[in-house]
């Protein structure tokens, strides 16, 4: 049988005294999309930094596209190369052209010729919709097209799987549509992707399965439907309610574990 492209066994995270993951297991397969979602606090960006070793796991193991990125002998630095990052600030470099921060990675650090690099560079600004932002600076864009700049520059260095962590969270309410939807067409690309998102209707449409976790561990996973559409924990439940109708989140958390698992629409 293949690999799964992401394997995640018993993965501890502690800060000090503070224990942030609590043995998570899953899995993800090549291809597939996997959407996080789970309160503030909750550890998801702690896992995702695990993912690529941003951080380092207190136990428990990693396996990337086969590779255990937890062994203690293992090359991160060509583990790392495969996966890409997008965080939810888009780290451009400001004083650099939108083409220079796509080129630069890829010469620095996969060490490709200036014109391999530019045309990798002009291909993915072209794939995701800002390619006439070439000669602009990431500071004359708005947020919506810088993060879509961010989405080129990780995926200039060809990866095999795509990290996003609220890739939407700091933009307009007007300028989030684009994004997802440039992670819409990478995921029916057939990019497997691990998504931490609170953008519900993104993830019942995209996701091929949903995680959802709260106080460090994995309170419930699934299909879509099932997980966001038919949640069994009443955790799950208060976390929806509060995402999709914040306005009666006072409501949401007096009804505990009494929740009447009703949601409204996505
Ligand atoms: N480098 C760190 N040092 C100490 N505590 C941290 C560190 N990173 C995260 N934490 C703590 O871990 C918990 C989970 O954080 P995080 O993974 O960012 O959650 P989420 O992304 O779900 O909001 C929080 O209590 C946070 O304060
Ligand atoms: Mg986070």
């Amino acid at each position: 049988m293949a690999a799964h492209a992401v394997e995640i066994r018993d993965l501890h995270k502690s800060f000090g005294p503070l224990e942030v993951l609590k043995g998570i297991d899953f899995t993800v397969e090549e291809g597939q999309v996997v959407c996080v979602i789970g309160p503030s606090g909750s550890g998801k960006s702690t896992l995702l930094r695990c993912v690529n070793l941003l951080e380092q796991p207190t136990r428990g193991k990693v396996t990337v596209g086969g590779v255990e990125i937890t062994d203690p002998d293992v090359d991160i630095d060509a583990a790392r190369r495969r996966l890409g990052m997008v965080f939810q600030s888009f780290n451009l470099f400001p004083h650099m052209s939108v083409l220079q921060n796509v080129m630069i990675a890829q010469r620095r650090v996969l060490r490709r010729g200036r014109e391999e690099a530019e045309r990798v560079a002009r291909a993915n600004l072209d794939k995701v919709g800002v390619g006439a932002k070439c000669d602009s600076y990431p500071p004359q864009l708005s947020g919506g097209q810088q993060q879509r700049v961010a989405i080129a520059r990780a995926l200039a260095m060809d990866p095999s799987l795509m990290l996003f962590d609220e890739p939407t969270s700091a933009l307009d309410p007007e300028l989030v549509g684009d994004v997802l939807s440039v992670m819409r067409d990478l995921a029916r690309d057939g990019m497997t992707m691990l998504v931490v998102t609170h953008e519900m209707s993104f993830a019942r449409e995209v996701a091929d399965r949903v995680v959802f976790m709260d106080g460090g561990v994995i309170v419930e996973e699934g299909p879509p439907d099932q997980v966001i559409g038919d949640p069994q924990h009443a955790r799950t439940r208060t976390f929806l309610k509060r995402v999709l109708d914040p306005t009666n989140a006072g409501d949401a958390s007096a009804a505990g574990d009494e929740g009447t698992g009703e949601i409204p629409a996505v």
